[in-house]
């Protein structure tokens, strides 16, 4: 038998483009495929993208230059473009970079094992619809065994928001929510070999409106059923959007055992005229009410938000009020980022503000949510919390996992603890990890 042909997957951007990652992984392993760590002895490079800002995208091209020596050495080398900037940059990919044989967009990577036979016959292959038919349907039931605890369940994709900055409604689509009953079903395979925390995924998770019984489910109600699969220990999802955040869902951070007491719950910025022009559709005290009636039902929950310094027209005044909403909220962890302009996007049409100014104020505001996290992490040290244990430490005898809180947390531990939950100390919080005992 031929040797199996070797896949090397290089993933960029969020968490649903890794969800998408190993469900390609999956979908070329059932042809045959099997995955390599490096790039040198691959049959078939596939970059899975992100156009989210002008610097993530124009990694590809970066990335793509570094192939050109393995595709001299190796003529047969097949190299693919996959995820977002597959989306919006389609066959001018192809045109700038010709060494490329395969355009996959996010929706339509179910064809795969097709394209690739395109391929294979010396063609180039485009694909970028939004298909009529749901691709996880079309894709391997079986999930692969990653030997890992904790994996990422895609629920939702795309968005109807059109955040004036923001190309996800471009790329990723319409906002869809996946069925219930597939939903526990890939859950239950999950748990079935040995996950113990899953990561519900969407680009506006909690806007999940899935057909269930008895009618449309709410990400609550999803929530509440995958609290009752035996063996499954931990629930999270990610990304949220403020106006979607709805009672019963707030509520769940109050009762449901298995729901982690962590939110990433993006704001941007904290100026209402900014908010405006950034189509967010809510007020900076509409955000922070959101944020007080969820800390009344989960008192210790740990935030975490997205900001954007330096939106077109953004006055230092106004970036003051970023900086004023980010001391009332106190986040645990945060992400902040410098406005991008995005072609095709309402806000890439006005013009934007000095880059050094938006610079400097990102580096303030980094600052400010710099001393937050660290506030965050000295505030573990002396509790007792849960970690579910993902992989050795650097050093014998040593285990690395995640706190309820999502801390990375290295603690003294026997091996047989690798992918349990143990109770743990926290005795020790370095500068991006925290120290822990077994208690
Ligand atoms: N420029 C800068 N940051 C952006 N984000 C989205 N679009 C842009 C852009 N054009 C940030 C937002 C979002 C996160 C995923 O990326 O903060 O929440
Ligand atoms: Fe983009 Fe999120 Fe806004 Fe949707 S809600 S447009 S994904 S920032």
């Amino acid at each position: 038998m031929a040797d199996p042909k070797k896949l090397y997957i290089k993933t960029y951007g969020c968490q649903m483009n890794v969800y998408d990652s190993e469900r390609m992984a999956e979908a070329l392993g059932a042809e045959g495929y099997v995955e390599t760590g490096t790039p040198e002895d691959a049959d078939m490079i596939l970059l899975n993208t992100c156009h989210i800002r002008e610097k993530a995208a124009e990694k590809v091209y970066s990335e793509l230059g570094r192939y050109k020596p393995l595709r001299a050495k190796n003529p047969d080398l097949k190299i693919g473009v996959a995820g977002c900037v597959a989306q919006a940059e389609g066959a001018e990919i192809m045109a700038r970079q010709p060494m490329v044989d395969l355009v996959v967009g996010p929706q339509t990577y179910h064809r795969l094992p097709e394209m690739m036979k395109t391929v294979d016959a010396g063609k180039a292959a485009l694909d970028t619809d939004f298909p009529e038919e749901d691709k996880f349907e079309h894709l391997p039931k079986a999930r692969k065994n990653l030997g890992r605890p904790s994996a990422f369940l895609t629920v939702q994709e795309g968005c109807d928001k059109f955040c004036a900055f923001c190309v996800v409604p471009y790329t990723r689509g319409a906002e869809v929510s996946r069925p219930v009953a597939r939903i526990l079903s890939e859950a239950e395979a999950l748990v079935a070999r040995g996950v113990k925390e899953i990561t519900l995924l969407g680009q506006n998770v909690n806007a999940y409106h899935g057909a269930g019984e008895g009618g449309e489910w709410s990400l609550a109600q999803l929530i509440w059923a995958l609290n009752d699969i035996e063996g499954l220990e931990r629930i999270r999802f990610t990304t949220s959007h403020p106006n979607e955040m709805t009672d019963d869902l707030i509520e769940a951070h109050a009762t449901c055992a298995k729901l982690m007491p962590y939110l990433h719950l993006p704001v941007q910025a904290g100026s209402d005229r900014v908010l405006k022009a950034m189509n967010r559709k809510h007020t900076a005290a509409e955000y922070i009410e959101i944020i007080d009636r969820l800390r009344a039902a989960r008192p210790d929950l740990l935030l975490s938000g997205d900001f954007i310094v330096g939106f077109p027209g953004e006055t230092e005044e106004e970036f003051a009020d970023t900086l004023k909403l980010v001391e009332r909220v106190g986040y645990g962890q945060a992400y902040s980022f410098k406005y991008s302009a995005r072609p095709g996007t309402p806000a890439a049409e006005k013009e934007g503000i000095p880059d050094d100014v938006a610079t400097e104020r990102l580096a303030r505001l980094q600052a400010l949510l710099g001393d937050q996290q660290r506030a965050a992490q000295v505030a573990m040290v002396g509790r007792e919390t849960r970690v579910l244990f993902e992989k050795t430490g650097r050093f014998e005898g040593q285990l690395v996992g995640k706190t309820e809180h999502l801390h990375a947390c290295h603690v003294e531990a026997p091996q047989e603890l690798l992918g349990q939950v143990a109770r743990v100390r926290i005795v020790e919080a370095a500068p991006n990890s925290l120290k822990g005992v077994l208690v």
